[in-house]
């Protein structure tokens, strides 16, 4: 129990810089009162990843990583067994019987802890953050069914090696394929969708802090609309961010259509969709009170 009410969530990821609507801070709320992994879907640029390390942060706690991708096996995500050491061990005692060594070289000292192992075999309490895990395969992703119900993995030549705290756990994925019934099953879910203008306006003002309210506003509301045409890319927070920078260094303090233009490039990634917002850009007017 380390968050008293969804609200200090709330308050305490805003002194690490994020800001969270409730549904976001109410899901870090329960899992941690329920103990329960969270897994993130939602589109790229959201502040998924962001969300893991500002808990981190805020709890205090080191964030272990596991970055996913194709062929992430167990040797990657869990364990390994060092083969070197135990060669060595081999040749250096081979007047001892098989029975006396090979019950040795599977000990604790020959293992290597990979970022799922650690993170439950830490003494002091962690976050464990398995990013993208959709681009995992299958296989990969089974591995993970153990540590996410029972907090432990079963090792063949060692057995079973519990967690000694329980981890707080956040999976990400980006939707591009559909993860196991038994994964979801495991976790609360967070579906972290584009913010709404006022919450993205106060994103921009968070990490750009030297730029002005207006041309926040300004920049939102035309990252906003541009969301609604059919792009290959549609532009994310991380791209409203990166805009709003790029402004701020070209000493521009007031968008317009000139501007837009010749910064379209901090915000699209696609010349087809440069070409098709550049068509639709209309300039929302400033706001009337400031
Ligand atoms: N609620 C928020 N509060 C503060 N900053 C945010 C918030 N949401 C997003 N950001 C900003 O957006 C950036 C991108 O977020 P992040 O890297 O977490 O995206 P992601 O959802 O993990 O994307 P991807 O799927 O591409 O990995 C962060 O560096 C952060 O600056
Ligand atoms: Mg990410």
């Amino acid at each position: 129990m380390r968050f008293e009410t969804v609200q200090d969530v709330v308050d305490r990821l805003a002194t690490a810089g994020y800001l969270a609507d409730e549904a976001i801070a109410t899901v870090v709320f329960l899992a941690d009162r329920l103990e329960k992994p969270v897994l993130i879907e939602g589109p790229a640029g959201t502040g998924k990843t962001e969300l893991a390390k500002a808990v981190a942060t805020i709890l205090g706690d080191p964030l272990i990583r596991l970055q996913c991708y194709e062929g992430v096996d167990e040797t990657k995500a869990l364990y390994e067994w060092n083969y070197k050491k135990q060669l060595l061990r081999i040749q250096a005692g081979q007047d001892e019987g098989w029975d006396a060594i090979s019950g040795d070289i599977f000990s604790d000292e020959f293992l290597l802890e990979r970022p799922v192992l650690k993170a439950i075999r830490s003494e002091e309490s962690v976050v464990l953050l398995v990013d993208e895990i959709d681009k995992m395969d299958f296989e990969g992703e089974a591995l993970l069914l153990e540590v996410l119900s029972d907090f432990q993995v079963s090792i063949p030549e060692l057995g079973t090696l519990k967690a000694r705290q329980i981890p707080f756990v956040v999976l990400t994925s980006n939707n591009s394929r559909e993860l196991s019934e038994a994964l979801k099953r495991r976790c609360l879910y967070l579906h972290l969708d584009y913010p709404d203008v006022d919450r993205e306006k106060a994103i921009v003002l968070e990490r750009v802090p030297e730029i002005n309210e207006t041309l926040a506003d300004q920049v939102v509301r035309l990252v906003r609309s541009i969301r609604t045409l059919e792009l290959k890319k549609s532009p994310s927070v991380a791209e409203t961010i990166d805009w709003a920078r790029t402004l701020l260094h070209l000493g521009i303090t007031e968008l317009d259509e000139a501007a837009a233009r010749g910064t379209m490039g901090a915000l699209l990634k696609y010349q087809t969709d440069v070409e098709k917002v550049v068509a639709h850009l209309k300039i929302p007017p400033r706001p009337e009170n400031n």
